[in-house]
């Protein structure tokens, strides 16, 4: 039997501004829904779960793969942020998108580059205060990359629940046209919620890391179970990390979804959110409860 020849395309790799504009437009005149799905690239199923639901819902699907610097502080991984964007083609090209944008730094900000978004209240709390600027940052880029795509829709993944609630409010402040949508939280088999930086885990810090997911179903159960003082929830999560070997906890809350305050009596919906180092490595996870 002759074997069949697959021939893999790369999907298109765009890295100017301009000849993403031309692109879009004749997608545009052509009547095209443009969705498109901002990243950091090393991409895993957490991400490639995202193109997977744009490609169902819309004509034209573009994957922008840019590492921020501005969503970097001074002390964090910018450096040391995986950047692999070969294989990253390679699995998009499975997934038929139409359009890599994969633009450097001097064209997303370029020298005189000097307008910044002010993100609301809510991007002070919990990643905002362990990370200044941070927001600002996140807000500021996906601005650029939504006006830049003009694209009708924008996949967020749960996995970073305060980046969605303030891009959310960001997008409705300015009535910008865009639809945000978003797609569950994906975890490896064990739990564990996949990210770029799960890489940097040595073998026992990768199983120690599993102290976030499983803190999170503990805490549901116990919601379920009736729990409603919010203190009692809060102190078995952070008892729980630390049982499970983790000391370096920013946080472990019950919140508000819509606002991300702290509770002191569990209401519905409530997400609880944890972040956390595990070595060096800096983890978030959460889990919405309904
Ligand atoms: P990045 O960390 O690459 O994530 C890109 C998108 O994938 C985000 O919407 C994120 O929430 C989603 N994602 C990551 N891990 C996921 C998982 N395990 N399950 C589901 N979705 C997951 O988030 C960013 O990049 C940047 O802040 C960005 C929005 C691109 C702006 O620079």
């Amino acid at each position: 039997m002759q074997a069949e020849n697959h021939k893999t395309v790369l999907p298109t790799l765009i890295r100017t501004m301009d000849r993403l504009s031309d692109c879009v437009s004749v997608w545009k005149t052509a009547g095209d829904r443009i969705s498109v799905v901002p990243t950091m690239g090393a991409l895993h199923e957490g991400h490639l779960s995202l193109v997977r639901a744009a490609r169902e819902n819309c004509d034209r699907v573009i994957v922008t793969i840019f590492v921020n610097p501005a969503q970097f502080g001074p002390s964090e991984d910018l450096e040391k942020y995986p950047r692999t964007l070969e294989s990253d083609l390679g699995l998009l090209a499975a997934l038929e998108v139409d359009l890599v944008f994969a633009p450097d730094q001097s064209t997303v900000y370029p020298d005189d580059f000097g307008t910044w978004i002010d993100p609301p209240p809510l991007a002070r709390r919990l990643e905002g205060e362990l990370r200044p600027g941070h927001f600002r940052g996140v807000t500021t880029v996906v601005l650029k990359l939504l006006n830049a795509s003009r694209a009708d829709e924008a996949w967020f993944g749960q996995k970073d629940f305060q980046q969605v609630a303030v891009v959310r409010q960001m997008v409705r402040d300015l009535n910008l046209p865009c639809e945000i949508q978003v797609g569950p939280v994906i975890r490896d088999s064990d739990g564990l919620a996949l990210s770029s930086r799960n890489r940097h885990l040595s073998p026992g810090e990768r199983i120690q890391a599993l102290a976030l997911s499983q803190t999170l179903r503990t805490a549901a159960e116990l919601i379920q179970d009736g729990e409603r003082d919010a203190h009692v929830v809060m102190t078995m999560m952070n008892q729980s990390l630390i049982d499970g070997g983790v000391s370096q906890i920013d946080y472990a809350v019950a919140a508000n979804p819509a606002t991300l305050e702290t509770l002191q009596r569990i209401t519905f919906p409530v997400v609880l959110l944890v972040a956390a180092k595990v070595g060096a490595t800096r983890l978030i996870d959460n889990c919405l409860v309904e």
